[in-house]
Parts: C-alpha cells; sequence; structure tokens
C-alpha cells in the first residue's frame, strides 16, 4: 500500500518539464526545463519552506501548542502554513499586504484561519505616515512588533535560515539528480530569496561552473499604491539597487553569478507562451524566470545548453490578474 498519512508527506519531489512546444515555436537551441513546483500539494515552493520552519521550530522548542504561527506575508507563504497549520493543529494568523488577489486570502480562510491587511493596522499606518508614506516602514514596524510579542512564533521568513536550508537539502539536490549533473544554467525569481539561494550553494559544491541566475522585477513590475491596476509580478522583490536594509537575510550572494530584472509584460508573454504551446499554466514570477531564460537561451554561447528554471507557483492563482487577460 501507498497511503499518504498527512499532506506534509506531499511536499517536494516536483517533476522536471521540457518545454519542447514553447523551444520549437521560439526557435530556441537550448533546452529549457521548468521545475513544476505547483506539484507541491498546496501549489507552490513555498510549501517547502513552510514546512521547514515549522518543524525546525518543533524541534528547538521554540514553537509549541501555546503559540499563534504568524507570518507578514504576500500569499504563497501564508497559504502554505496555513494548510500545514491545519493539518498539524496549530493556531495560524496572517498579516497580508495589501493588493495581492482575493484567491489568497480566500485560501488561507479556507483553512480556517484569519487574515489582517497591513493597512489594517494602526501601528504600519503610523509608520508610514511617518516615513513619507514608506510601506517598508510600515512592514518593519510590524515585524519589530511581532518578534517583541509573546505566545507568537513569527516565522520570520525573510530571515529564518530553515527557509534556504531546505532547497540546499532537497530542491537542489532533485535537479542535480533528475539531470544526471548535466545541467548548465539555473534560474530562479527572488522573494526571499531562499530558493535561489538554498539551491545554488548546494549546485555550486557540486559544480561551480553551474551559472545561478536571479531574477527580479523591474521596477514598473513592482505593486505600486498609486497604480492599483498595474501589471505586476507578485511575490518577488527587487535586490539590485536597494538599500542593505530591504534584502532579506535569507538571500545569499555568493552563490549568485547574475542578477537579471524583467518587466510585468514580458514575465506574462513567457507565461503565456507555455500555456498555449506545452499546456503548463504558471505564475507571474514563473514568467518572469521563464522570459529570463528565452533571453540566455537564444545567446550563441549557450546553444546546445541545459537551463533549468525554477517555476514557484500555478497561473490557477493569478486568473484575476491581468497574467492570463480578463
Ligand atoms: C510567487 C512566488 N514567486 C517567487 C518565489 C520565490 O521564492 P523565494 O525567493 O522566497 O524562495 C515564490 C516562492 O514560493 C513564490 O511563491
Amino acid at each position: 500500500m501507498n497511503i499518504k498519512q498527512s499532506i506534509t508527506e506531499l511536499i517536494g519531489h516536483t517533476p522536471l518539464l521540457e518545454l519542447n512546444g514553447l523551444i520549437k515555436a521560439l526557435d530556441l537551441d537550448a533546452h529549457i526545463i521548468v521545475k513544476l513546483e505547483y506539484f507541491n500539494v498546496n501549489m507552490s515552493s513555498k510549501d517547502r519552506a513552510a514546512l521547514r520552519i515549522i518543524e525546525d521550530a518543533e524541534k528547538s522548542g521554540e514553537l509549541t501548542y501555546d503559540d499563534v504561527v504568524v507570518e507578514t506575508t504576500s500569499g504563497n507563504t501564508g497559504i502554505s502554513l496555513a494548510a500545514i497549520c491545519a493539518a498539524k493543529g496549530y493556531n495560524f494568523l496572517a498579516y497580508m499586504q495589501d493588493g495581492v488577489t482575493k484567491e489568497r486570502y480566500r485560501t488561507i480562510n479556507a483553512f480556517g484561519y484569519k487574515t489582517i491587511s497591513f493597512s489594517e493596522l494602526e501601528s504600519v499606518k503610523k509608520a508610514m505616515a511617518e516615513n513619507g508614506g514608506s510601506f517598508m516602514a510600515g512592514l518593519n514596524a510590524l515585524k519589530a512588533d511581532l518578534r517583541s510579542q509573546d505566545g507568537i512564533f513569527y516565522t520570520d521568513q525573510c530571515f529564518n535560515m530553515s527557509n534556504p536550508a531546505v532547497h540546499r537539502d532537497t530542491t537542489g539536490p532533485e535537479i542535480w539528480e533528475d539531470t544526471d549533473g548535466e545541467v548548465d544554467i539555473i534560474v530562479g525569481s527572488v522573494g526571499t530569496g531562499g530558493t535561489i539561494s538554498g539551491v545554488g550553494q548546494y549546485i555550486k559544491k557540486k559544480n561551480q561552473l553551474v551559472e545561478i541566475v536571479a531574477v527580479e522585477p523591474d521596477e514598473d513590475a513592482m505593486p505600486h499604491p498609486d497604480y492599483p491596476n498595474r501589471s505586476v509580478i507578485d511575490g518577488i522583490e527587487r535586490i539590485s539597487d536597494v538599500a542593505d536594509n530591504e534584502i532579506p537575510g535569507t538571500v545569499d550572494f555568493s552563490v549568485i553569478d547574475r542578477i537579471v530584472s524583467v518587466s510585468a509584460e514580458d514575465a506574462y508573454q513567457a507565461a503565456r507562451c507555455a500555456a498555449r504551446k506545452d499546456g503548463v499554466l504558471l505564475g507571474s514570477s514563473s514568467g518572469a524566470a521563464l522570459h529570463a531564460a528565452i533571453e540566455i537561451a537564444k545567446r550563441e554561447e549557450n546553444r546546445g545548453k541545459r537551463i533549468v528554471v525554477i517555476a514557484p507557483d500555478t497561473g490557477l492563482r493569478y486568473l484575476s490578474t491581468n497574467l492570463y487577460g480578463r
């Protein structure tokens, strides 16, 4: 018999798929292979980090059943934590960035937990008002508050080293094993940077020459309160040209060879191409990584190379956005 006893057994071991339709349509001379993280039980790579963060805290005694697990999340981490907390019997609360899709709020609610938007919090509003409307100032005030409260286990995904560790221990080895070590370039988008950093740490130990490419949104692809209808790339952050205190502690620049900025339109085009030519429905940050990979594949020096694109989640989470048209 092969009957799983918990959703925690349905995380990891996601497949690699070569996008043969896209490669043919764009007449590329390299292999473009996506690692489909939507095969995780809650349909994103955040399942890995969420499970490891909870299990490491259980082992260290930092998390007990008297605590409320809390995260400040733009979506996928909150969804993964909510599902894992439901399965394990913990209380959970998600503070959510304003403007993320309704599906995300509702999924967390479906697991039985409350969500609170940043804009509902007086402390966040005050810090923003005092700092010229800076979203970062509001977020940092909330985080400082959470770190100092008792009865809370703040998962702190941007500074919790269990996050990159799980990708070093699972995502990286899976890519290495499924390609028999024949991988030339790995491309991944950066939210906390946990995925690309952990993967890079493992892969660079196996072969220094594998190129690790981190993908960030260009400035116009970031959510902005003055432009609520702007097309954005969800879940990823800029790491070049930003202040040091805006860079998550989980980014390991020592294993990143290059950072590429991608526009929302280019990310969407790439995701649409994968949907129409290969029947693969990706989210916008996967589209961003895919666009970067396509540009890399077009270069003469990359002819015949094997490029693995980490695709963090599914397009199903973005059907109410501009990604696939409204
Ligand atoms: C939408 C989205 N984009 C990008 C990422 C990359 O994640 P990180 O850099 O935080 O590991 C994730 C992780 O699941 C994600 O959900």
